[in-house]
Parts: C-alpha cells; structure tokens; sequence
C-alpha cells in the first residue's frame, strides 16, 4: 500500500474510535477516503432494516441533487457485491451498467462507479462508493486500502448501533426506575398518614397488590345509589380501586346474610354507573387468595386437603395438549420462538407441549419471589431469562393465569427487552378470577373458580405430582358461597366419583 494511504487509514481507524456519534464518524469516513484515493466523490450506503434498498448515509464530494435522487433498489445487480465481492462499473451511463439513476450519474459528471461491501461477521450492512469523473480503475494497493476502510466502517456502525441499543436499554431502565421510586414515594406518603382499613382481610389485600406493584386506592369515591327527593339516601363505596386497570373492588368476607343485601346494592351500581367495572371478591375468592398465597390453610374449617374430583384426566391432558402444540406449530411456521416458562407449575405442562410444537425452538424459564407470610417487599425476578430475547418471538408458557398479576408483572418485564413478538400460551385459564386483564392466545383449558392441584400445580407445594388435574376436597364449585348472587357453578360432589377411587383410578400403578 503506497506511504501516502496509511496515514489516511491512521485517521479512519481514530474517527472509529473517538467518538460513538455515527453521523460523525461516517462523514470522516467518505470524506478522508475520497481525498486520498483522489476521486471525484465518496458515499457510504446502508441497507435499509428489511435490505431491499440502500440509503445515503454520508457522502463527499457529491451534489444535494444527486444524493437527494432517491433510494437504490437492491436488485439483482447487487448480489455478489453484497456476498462480499467489490464491484467496479466502468461507464455507469452504458445501458448494461443498468443503473437506477443514469441521468442523474451524467449530469453530476459521473463516469466510473467502485462498491466495496461493508461486511459484519459475513453479512453485508452496507456499501462505500467511489465516483471518478473519467473512467478509472482502482489499483491493486487502492482497492486493499478500501477494503480496509470498509471494514472499519462496518465496526463504526455496529459500535454505534450497540451504542444507540444500549443507550435505549438505559432509557427504558431508567423510566421503570423512576416510576417505581414515584409509587414507593405515593406508599411512603400513604405510610405517613396510614390507611385505616375497615377490615384486616382488606389489609391483606393491600399488602398482596402491593407486592405485585398494582397500585390501588382505597375508598377513593362513593356512589350514591338512592335518594329521596334532592337528597342521597343510600350510598356504595367500593374498597378498592386500581387506577391501572380501572376496576373497583369490593372484598366481602361477610356471612351470606350480608352478603345477600351488598349483592342488591351491586346491582343497582351497575344499573345506574353502567360504565363502572367492578369485582365482588366472595369469602371463598379471599380465603383461596390467601391460601394460594401460603397464608393459611385451605377453607375456614381446615378441612382434610385432598383430591375430590378429577378434572381432567391424564388422556384428555395429552390429547388436548397436542392440539395446542399443532396450532402453535402452525401459527409459528418459518420462525423460531423461544419458549419462556414461570416457574414452578408449568414443568410439566412446558414437557409435554414442547415436544408437540414442531418448528425449532429454544427454551427458558424465569421464577418470581413469591407472596406469603414471609414476603420481603415486592415481588421481584428471582431467576430471570439467561437467553437474548430481542427481536425473537416468545411464547410465555404458564400452567394458570388467576388473578393475572403475575403475568401483569412479568410481560411488562419481558416487553423492556424488545422481542418481536410476545404471546401467552396457559394450560389453565380460571378467567372468573381475573383481576388483572392478560392478553392469552393459547388456553388449553378454562377452569372453573375451585382450588385446582396436580399435573405441576401444588397446594402448599404438595400434589405437584399427580397426573392429572383435580379440586381439592370440599374446595368443589359452589362450596360455600350458595346464593351470594354471582352465577354459581353447578353444584358438584353428591355425583361425583368419591375422592379417593379418582385419585386410585388415575394415578399411575403404585403412586
Ligand atoms: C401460579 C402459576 C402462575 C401464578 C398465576 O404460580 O404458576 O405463575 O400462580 O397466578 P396469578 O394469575 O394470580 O398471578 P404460584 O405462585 O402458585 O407458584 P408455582 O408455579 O411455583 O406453584
């Protein structure tokens, strides 16, 4: 390489290296190329993200009416440049250059064209141009120090890009951040005038959506449901609000009896605030909350836990499971989804569905700290996905979606990472439940409101094991809340198998 380029590539090599702004760099880039090498003009093309055409990123040399003359098409005229091979076209004005812009090559005094290809770890991202006015070859030692530029070039746009990935990594961490100091600072100021609960079971409440960061207010507003004359006779206020998700809450922990007359006031609620979104959380719904949460033992009465009825067998299981794992065969044809599973239920159910799901994929699991008696905080990501999930498309996999705040919480995390896509695939769906509302595309069952174990699923970390799906004893539909307004669940149980010959009948030999 003649004397008078190393310095020229001394130069390239420090722009590359000084400063992250990618505009700057490549501007230093054409601009001490085209000097060196002596021609006419020097531009840096980059594909555009879907690689179908090549757009001026800087250029020297050139009029704002040439770079302005539009987009290059990639055409088949690229493809070996583009696999890595420079390109030279003598006389860009002869028909068989077949260039996009001839016209505008002449009149900008354009004769020769040379592309060297940028190339990162084998792929193209772009093209540096070089325009002579007359006809002219590049010599041997030219064209090495060209290809050393372009790959200098190359390394400056993925410096840069990484750059501009992060500095978005950073935003996005930094806006979670403050917004969750602005909701400690919104508890800690409720921490400083302390919210007088009517009831310790709303207490209990508070501290579970807490945990999983939904914010609520208490007692925010009161519905007036009757008057007489100009005057509010009768009024409704609901426990809880969630600003989030616009939905008032109202727990009732009280004997049927009561409940009867708040089921009439929620009615008339309804009928006068048709717009109002409201969930009547019954004794049973709280006492399931608390024992899903470890807090205490299924049901007042602490009645022997064990299987009542199965659900779904360990056949229905499988076959219902393929099925699902064919559709999302076919919904993710020609991709490759990464699987994410929350642990701990959805080990078997994630078994079973992956090796029915028959396009490639990968897979990983996240776990979250979980609520109970000994809850530090808020929930928090205790084991989180360890592959890159950006731009991939990934399919949650969860055993249930209950309340849904577990997904609330989690999918907000997996979004931050930017995946292509995102979907939620659960084996069972106790949509009665919900609090939080969770976009799921793939249900293999929906469950009524009863205490589901097995199959993954656990009761203070026991019936993991079972087979198949079944309610716990005396946690059948309809158990204790009879009446209470709401559609019941058929009654379940004077029919039923007895308990134990369903847990014998499915249960492999000798479990
Ligand atoms: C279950 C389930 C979901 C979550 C759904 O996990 O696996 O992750 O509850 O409930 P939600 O919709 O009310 O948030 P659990 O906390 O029981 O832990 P486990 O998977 O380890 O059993």
């Amino acid at each position: 390489m003649p004397s008078k380029l190393y310095p020229v590539l001394y130069e390239v090599a420090k722009a590359v290296n000084s400063t992250l702004v990618l505009d700057d760099v490549l501007r230093t880039i054409v601009e001490t190329t085209g000097r060196a090498v002596g021609v006419k003009g020097c531009s840096l093309l980059l594909l555009s993200p879907d690689r179908s055409e090549l757009w001026h990123a800087a250029s020297w040399g050139l009029s704002p009416d040439y770079i302005g003359k539009g987009p290059i098409r990639v055409t088949d005229h690229f493809t070996s440049l583009l696999h890595g091979q420079p390109q030279f076209v003598r006389d860009i004005t002869h028909p068989k250059a077949a260039a996009q812009y001839p016209e505008a090559a002449r009149q900008e005094g354009i004769a020769s064209v040379y592309s060297v290809p940028l190339m990162l770890r084998g792929d193209a991202v772009g093209i540096l141009r070089l325009y002579s006015a007359t006809p002219r070859r590049c010599t041997p030692h030219e064209r090495q120090f060209l290809d050393g530029v372009a790959d200098l070039a190359a390394v400056a746009i993925e410096n840069a890009r990484n750059y501009e990935a992060l500095r978005k990594d950073y935003e996005e961490a930094r806006h979670t951040l403050l917004e969750w100091y602005a909701s400690r600072s919104a508890e800690r100021q409720r921490g400083a005038r302390p919210v007088a609960f009517a009831h310790p079971s709303e207490e209990e409440f508070a501290r579970m959506l807490d945990f999983y960061r939904v914010r609520w207010q208490y007692e925010p507003r009161s519905f007036p449901l009757q008057w007489d004359g100009e005057r509010i006779v009768e009024m409704f206020t609901p426990d809880f609000y969630l600003p989030d998700h616009d939905l008032y809450i109202e727990l009732t922990t009280m004997r049927q009896r009561l409940v009867t007359q708040k089921n009439r006031k929620l009615r008339r609620l309804r009928e006068l605030y048709p717009d109002i979104t409201i969930r009547l959380l019954y004794r049973k719904d709280y006492h399931r909350l608390l024992a899903k949460y470890g807090y205490r033992p299924l049901g007042e009465d602490e009645r022997a836990a064990d299987v009542g009825r199965v659900l779904f067998s360990p056949l229905e299981l499988a076959e219902r499971i393929k099925e699902v794992g064919q559709q999302i065969s076919e919904d993710y044809a020609g991709r490759s989804p990464v699987l994410v599973g929350v642990l701990k239920g959805v080990i078997v159910f994630m078994a079973d569905l992956m090796r029915h799901i028959s396009v490639p994929l990968e897979v990983d699991f996240m776990a979250i700290s979980s609520l109970g008696p000994d809850a530090q905080g808020a929930v928090r990501i205790v084991k989180d996905v360890t592959r890159t999930i950006r731009g991939r498309d990934v399919l949650v996999v969860e055993d249930i979606v209950d309340t849904g705040m577990t997904l609330n919480y989690l999918l907000h995390h997996l979004q931050s990472f930017r995946p292509a896509s995102i979907e939620v695939c659960t084996l069972l769906d106790k949509r009665a439940r919900r609090l939080v509302p969770i976009p799921i595309k793939y249900v293999a069952f929906e469950v009524p409101d009863e205490f589901v174990v097995g199959y993954g699923l656990d009761y203070q970390e026991q019936y993991r094991h079972l087979p198949f799906i079944g309610v716990l004893r005396g946690e059948e539909a309809g158990g204790d809340v009879a009446g209470a307004g709401a559609p019941q669940p058929a009654q379940q149980g004077a029919g039923e198998p007895d308990a134990r010959s369903a847990l014998a009948g499915a249960l492999p030999q000798g479990a």
